[in-house]
């Protein structure tokens, strides 16, 4: 079941999602954390880091797996995903770097390197919870329009639109922004126990009314969610806007 929890704005949206994986990592200190880049994400990571600071949230013992990865960019450079989540979350609140993981780019075999991939998360349990952001064209990690619902890692392409959205993290510049990245797939995050897919700003409003109010459909690859057992949506007031029902 997808459940819809719309909050008045952003901030507590943000309080509400992290107090999903507090809860969590309360009960179990060493679960299997799903974490997402991109701009959504950003106000539940600052609150958990306030926790893990003035309350003693540990994140010691957990571990983490990413949805997706650019290819193509050096190892070093800030804008890979792997990079971006160590400087924005995990080592600020001590989730040891050999414990983040995310999907292969630089395998000379990408395929066999996916399903290792897969075989990684699954070695270490499952995943116990995983955060998602919305595209603008409905797409979740890096699953496009199109994406099949059955789905798993994978070297992906990203559209145009895309591209133009993920500018912003290249200094305004869209060429600089890679057109590939190995993601997950819609039937790997399927596999997370909990999800919670946050929807935020006026700019979701549109893909956050097809998701809900549109068909389940393959060019709306958020839709699958649909099915999940356990996925909650947080919303604020201006991502709501073109529901029907609110
Ligand atoms: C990032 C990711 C993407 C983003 C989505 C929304 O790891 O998987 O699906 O969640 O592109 O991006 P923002 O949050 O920047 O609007």
């Amino acid at each position: 079941m997808m459940a819809v929890r719309v909050l008045p704005t952003a901030q507590e949206v943000a309080v509400a999602a992290a107090d999903l994986f507090d809860e969590l990592l309360r009960r179990q200190p060493d679960a299997v954390l799903g974490l997402a880049t991109g701009s959504t994400p950003l106000g539940m990571y600052d609150e958990l880091i306030r926790r893990h600071d003035q309350e003693g949230l540990s994140f010691a013992e957990a571990r983490a797996f990413l949805l997706d990865e650019y290819v193509g960019l050096p190892r070093e450079h800030p804008g890979r995903y792997r990079n971006v989540i160590l400087r924005q979350l995990t080592d600020r609140v001590g989730l040891p770097a050999h414990r983040v993981h995310a999907p292969p780019v630089e395998s000379p075999d990408l395929a066999a390197a996916c399903v290792t991939y897969e075989g990684k998360i699954a070695d270490a349990g499952g995943v116990d919870l995983q955060v998602l952001g919305l595209g603008t064209d409905g797409h979740i990690a890096f699953n496009m329009p199109g994406s099949e619902f059955t789905s798993r890692t994978r070297l992906t392409t990203l559209t145009e639109q895309t591209v133009l959205d993920n500018a912003r993290f290249f200094g305004g510049d869209a060429t600089l922004v890679p057109r590939e990245a190995v993601t997950q797939g819609l039937a790997t995050i399927m596999q997370a126990r909990s999800i919670v897919l946050i929807v935020t700003g006026a700019g979701k409003a549109a893909a956050l009314h097809s998701l809900v109010e549109g068909p389940l459909s393959e060019q709306m690859p958020a839709s699958v969610l649909r099915d999940h057992p356990r996925t909650t949506v947080l919303v604020d007031q201006v991502a709501v806007q073109l529901l029907s029902l609110r």
